[in-house]
Formats: C-alpha cells, sequence, structure tokens
C-alpha cells in the first residue's frame, strides 16, 4: 500500500513541487486547493507507473468543514496519513497603514481583514489539530484490526524566511510567519511523543511562484537572489527521512529547542538560495529567561494543570 500525503495550497508554486517530489517517492497525494481549476493541474500529473493517482480535493483551508473533509478524503483511502504539508498561504490583503477613505476621521476605520492570519495561521493550528486527531485514529484503527502500528508520520508547515525577519510591506504575513515557526518549536517534540509526527517548517526565502507579484521575478533574478525549488525540496527531504543526520548544503546556525537521536522535530529549515540553515529560538538573554522556557522542574505544567482542572477543562 503506498503511503499517504496530503499537501494544501497544492495546485501550484511551492505545493505542486512538493506534491511532485512525493508523487515521484511513491506516496498516494491528496492535493487541497481553494482553485476550482485545480483538478485539472492534477489531472496533468506524470507519475510512475506503480504509483496511485493523486486525488484533487477543492477547499478552503481556513473552513473547518472543507479541512476536515480533505483529511477525511486522505484516510478513508488507506486509514493513515503519513504525512501533511500544511503549505497554503497567501499575502497582506491590506495596507493596515493606507490612507483613511473619510479625511475627516468621523467614521470608524474598516474592521482587520482577517483572511491572511485565517489562511497562514488559523489553518494551520487546524491543519494540526486535525493531524492529531488522524494519527491517533489510525493507531485506534490499527489495534482494533489487530494490524501493525502505523509509522511515525509528519508534518511539514511552510511559513518563511519573514517568520524570521521584518517584512515591511506585508506586515500581517510576517506576523503570521513567525506565528508558525513558534508553534512547530513549540510542539514540535510533544507531537512525537503525544501524537505519533514529527513537526517542522520550512522557511523559504524567494522562490518564483504565483504569489509574489508580477515583475518581481526578472529584478530579483538580477540580484542573483532567487531561491531554487530544488533547495526546497531538499529540506523537505530533509524532514521525511528516518535519521537527524544533516546532508552536505545543510547547516545548523543555532542550538535547537528540541535536539534528539531521531528523526528531526521542532526544526525550522531557512532556505535561502542554495542553501538550508536550521534555526533555533533566538539565543536567550540570561538565566532566566531559559529557566522560563525549558521549564526544567514543571512549574508551568503544574500550573496550567491546576488552572485548567479549575475551569474544568
Ligand atoms: N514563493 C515564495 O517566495 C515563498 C517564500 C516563502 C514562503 N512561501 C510560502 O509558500 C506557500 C506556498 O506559496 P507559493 O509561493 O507556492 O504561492 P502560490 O500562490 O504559487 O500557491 C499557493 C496555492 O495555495 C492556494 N490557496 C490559496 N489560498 C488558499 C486557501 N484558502 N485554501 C486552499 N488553497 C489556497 C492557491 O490557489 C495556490 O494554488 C505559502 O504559505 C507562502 O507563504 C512562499
Amino acid at each position: 500500500m503506498a503511503p499517504v500525503a496530503i499537501v494544501t495550497g497544492a495546485c501550484s508554486g511551492i505545493g505542486l513541487a512538493m506534491s511532485k517530489e512525493l508523487i515521484n517517492r511513491g506516496y498516494k497525494v491528496f492535493m487541497g486547493d481553494i482553485n476550482p481549476k485545480g483538478g485539472e493541474v492534477v489531472d496533468a500529473l506524470a507519475r510512475p507507473s506503480a504509483v496511485p493517482a493523486p486525488t484533487f480535493v477543492h477547499g478552503n483551508v481556513a473552513s473547518f468543514e472543507d479541512q476536515a473533509h480533505l483529511f477525511e478524503t486522505a484516510y478513508s483511502f488507506a486509514q493513515h496519513i503519513d504525512v501533511f504539508l500544511a503549505n497554503a498561504g497567501v499575502d497582506d490583503r491590506e495596507d493596515l497603514l493606507a490612507e483613511p477613505v473619510d479625511p475627516t476621521f468621523a467614521a470608524k476605520p474598516t474592521p482587520y481583514n482577517a483572511t491572511t492570519a485565517d489562511i497562514n495561521l488559523g489553518a494551520v493550528l487546524q491543519g494540526f489539530k486535525l493531524m492529531v486527531h488522524y494519527s491517533r485514529r489510525a493507531e485506534y484503527d490499527a489495534k482494533a484490526a489487530c494490524s501493525t502500528p502505523p509509522p511515525l508520520g509528519r508534518m511539514v508547515v511552510t511559513s518563511s524566511t519573514f517568520g524570521l525577519y521584518p517584512f515591511p510591506t506585508n506586515p500581517v504575513y510576517a506576523a503570521t510567519k513567525h506565528a508558525t515557526r513558534g508553534l512547530v518549536q513549540s510542539l514540535g517534540r510533544r507531537a512525537e511523543k503525544e501524537a505519533n509526527f514529527t513537526l517542522n517548517a520550512i522557511l523559504p526565502a524567494f522562490v518564483p511562484t504565483g504569489l509574489a507579484p508580477e515583475g518581481l521575478v526578472a529584478q530579483i533574478r538580477d540580484w542573483g537572489y532567487i531561491t531554487e525549488m530544488d533547495t526546497v525540496l531538499k529540506a523537505l527531504g530533509l524532514f521525511l527521512g528516518e535519521t537527524a543526520e544533516l546532508p552536505n548544503g545543510v547547516q545548523r546556525v543555532e542550538v535547537p529547542a528540541a535536539l534528539g537521536d531521531g528523526p528531526l522535530t521542532g526544526e525550522c529549515a531557512e532556505v535561502s538560495m542554495a542553501e538550508v540553515y536550521l534555526r533555533g529560538s533566538v539565543p536567550f538573554a540570561n538565566d532566566s529567561q531559559r529557566w522560563f522556557s525549558e521549564d526544567p522542574d514543571g512549574l508551568w505544567w503544574e500550573g496550567y494543570r491546576q488552572k485548567r482542572a479549575a475551569d474544568g477543562k
């Protein structure tokens, strides 16, 4: 039986390239996209003869029902999900500092447009919960059927190098990408221990896709700052691997939150031009900051156990 993968935002750019990579590695890929013409893209994909055809699942990743439908469709194929690439993302939908429509300031400003945050962050949080659910369900179903327990799964979030650096033209985008980096670093080890999947992030620099404004690609190419898709796929290969060994072209530039001997988890791979840099959190300012984050005595855990018990959660 082929391993099963879900990719969101799968019908263009990075999602399409990662889907093709998974197909070539033998995966049955469920390709989710909001583009109603995505089915034509998926139907046109070449694949090795023994690999099952990919399936297009139309939907908006920011809708709980749509993303749950994508997971249920994939799970019902083989009662497990091996890989989930939370990739769909969009740029800012408004300029937070745009000139006021009413120069007298009599009218209130329009409400903040939540689309970018809903897709880039909300859908990733929702996708994480769905992955936890189906990972545990796979273990439960395998036990009930007296079959082999499912192998360790993989979730990879497409963040951005603007999850590390400021991005004044797209501050909401930068905020959401910083947030997914924090999520991965905070939950990577727990996801592996408590839900049987690793959780990592790819942080690409500028890759020519449908995302950036037309005309920018040629100028950035002139500067020599294009990141090739192959470097993104190298980072993906790292997170699909079985060991924490780093191949050529991948370097560690900071100590990660969750070092261990097994597969990488809680890692953020900055992908720039031909290089992959594994990033940890920023260095601790002092021992107090390390103590709060690493929680060696389990004080946060105990505090929140009591608080949640009191709140009935
Ligand atoms: N291209 C880059 O330079 C770059 C750099 C860093 C990070 N990224 C990230 O890579 C990811 C993929 O972007 P891309 O560059 O391939 O862009 P893209 O526009 O080429 O592809 C994005 C795909 O996501 C789909 N999509 C958009 N909103 C959706 C939704 N609500 N539900 C489901 N599908 C949706 C689109 O239809 C499209 O097929 C994004 O998260 C983006 O932030 C891209």
